[in-house]
């Protein structure tokens, strides 16, 4: 049975959580490949609102296995908070959420190497979330990084002293003024790792594989989206992680010809939140109603995110990297109201129109060339079959898969779980 996978193809924050807990019902197994705290990922249902960081979005499901993959860095501290907030449901944790032995910790010591790193950055800064993820990644890839399976040997805190002395030298090369009491930040850290313990520490590939041979179906839920990809995003404006679909295959240990479907999230409008280049970002009332519309505020850090219009020539690229089979547009509903709808067709280059995604998209070099389109005034929150879209919002879509050349398979119309038209 081919597994999966659920993507963001802009700079993340597209609705995965939501999309995924509408689709959980459909699989045995959801399985979160990538990223860690840095996601928000936000669902809602029976008048609640949910944000999951690590824990993938198929938790509140009865029937669904989730495993945290071996591509995720996670912090204990904040892990454990997840868990504490669900307490007040009725959900079998243990026997629901499975934790690669081969995913990444994030120590104290990354997020304040996160913080030194920013900081001494000055106005070049990332805008990272903070939470320790670059530094994290650079343990891992420099073959120098605490695993989860780590914590099953009896050395693993000389091994955590050994990793967090090191960090604590090179926050003082940064030479930049951090505040922290470490001897807090541990005694945190220590009792959160006994609370990860509760839980089953797995080798998740092999997990997989066998769940794959006795026909389970799989979901691989990815975090960030495919513009902030450690290779193809805008980089050095990017998380650091493989977020398109290649890292599914290393962050699960799924075999590329095991991919199934690839879902493709986007929003009918493009959001950012961090630094770092946004060709059809808006600075007027147009962005501004965007964001209040549409909320949009970091579910990590509650930063306001930046808005803009539709940014087609992004959105091929990711769908071609990715090799998507499906799309699912988010957020229709706050596009209502608009007399005029713009979307970014092409860039003018340095000069020259170009139809794809140039090496540097940065402001200087990069102008969107836009076509309009007529929008719509109905309120579509509470529509929930595609025969009562609107005309203009049907000629939107079908512009875009046009263009896109693959199926626009569900449309969104509001954040809660029943606000979902499937076409
Ligand atoms: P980091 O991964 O926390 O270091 O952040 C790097 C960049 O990615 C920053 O611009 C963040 O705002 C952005 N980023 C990281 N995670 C998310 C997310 O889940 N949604 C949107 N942006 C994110």
């Amino acid at each position: 049975m081919a597994v999966d996978l659920l993507l963001g193809l802009q700079w993340g924050d597209e609705g995965k959580g939501k999309i995924v807990d509408v689709l959980t019902k459909n699989y045995d197994i959801i399985a979160r490949f990538q990223g860690g705290p840095n996601a928000g990922h936000t669902l809602e249902f029976d008048g609640i609102k949910h944000v999951l960081h690590t824990i993938p979005s198929g938790i509140f499901h009865k029937n669904s296995m989730n495993i945290v993959g071996n591509g995720v860095v996670i912090d204990p501290v904040i892990f454990k908070k997840e868990l504490e907030a669900l307490n007040k449901y009725d959900i079998d944790i243990k026997s629901k959420l499975l934790i690669s032995r081969k995913a990444h910790l994030i120590l104290p010591t990354h997020r304040l190497l996160d913080a030194a790193s920013e900081t001494a950055k000055g106005k070049a800064k990332i805008g990272s979330t903070l939470k320790g993820i670059g530094p994290t990644y650079m343990d891992k890839t420099g073959r120098n990084g605490m695993r989860i399976g780590d914590l099953e040997l009896s050395d693993w805190k000389e091994k955590y002293r050994a990793l967090a002395n090191k960090h604590e030298a090179m926050i003082g090369f940064y030479n930049v003024d951090i505040q922290y009491d470490l001897k807090e930040l541990e005694a945190e850290f220590f009792d959160s790792i006994n609370t990860l313990k509760v839980l089953s520490f797995i080798d998740s590939e092999e997990y997989l594989y066998q769940a794959q041979k006795e026909g389970k179906k799989i979901l691989a839920e990815g975090a960030q989206g495919s513009l902030l990809d450690i290779d193809f995003g805008t980089y050095p404006y990017v998380t650091s992680s493989n977020t398109t679909a290649a890292g599914a295959c290393t962050g699960l240990g799924i075999a590329p010809n095991q991919i199934g479907e690839v879902k493709g999230i986007f929003k009918a409008y493009t959001t950012r939140v961090g630094s770092g280049p946004f060709p059809t970002e808006l600075f007027d009332k147009d962005g501004e109603t965007m964001g209040r519309v549409g909320n949009e505020f970091g579910a990590t850090t509650g930063r306001p995110r930046r808005c803009g219009w539709l940014d087609l020539v992004a959105l091929k690229y990711a769908v071609q990297v990715n090799g998507v089979t499906e799309l699912m547009m988010m957020k229709g509903d706050v596009l209502s109201g608009f007399k005029k709808l713009k979307i970014c067709t092409a860039y003018n280059y340095k000069g020259k129109t170009i139809s794809h995604l140039p090496y540097n998209i940065e402001a200087e070099n990069v102008a969107p060339i836009y076509t309009e389109m007529k929008g719509w005034s109905q309120d579509l929150t509470k529509m929930t079959k595609a025969v009562e879209l609107p005309n203009e919002l049907n000629a939107y879509i079908d512009f875009l898969e046009k263009e896109l050349e693959v199926p626009i398979k569900i449309v969104s119309v509001g954040p809660d779980r029943t606000q979902t038209i499937h076409r």
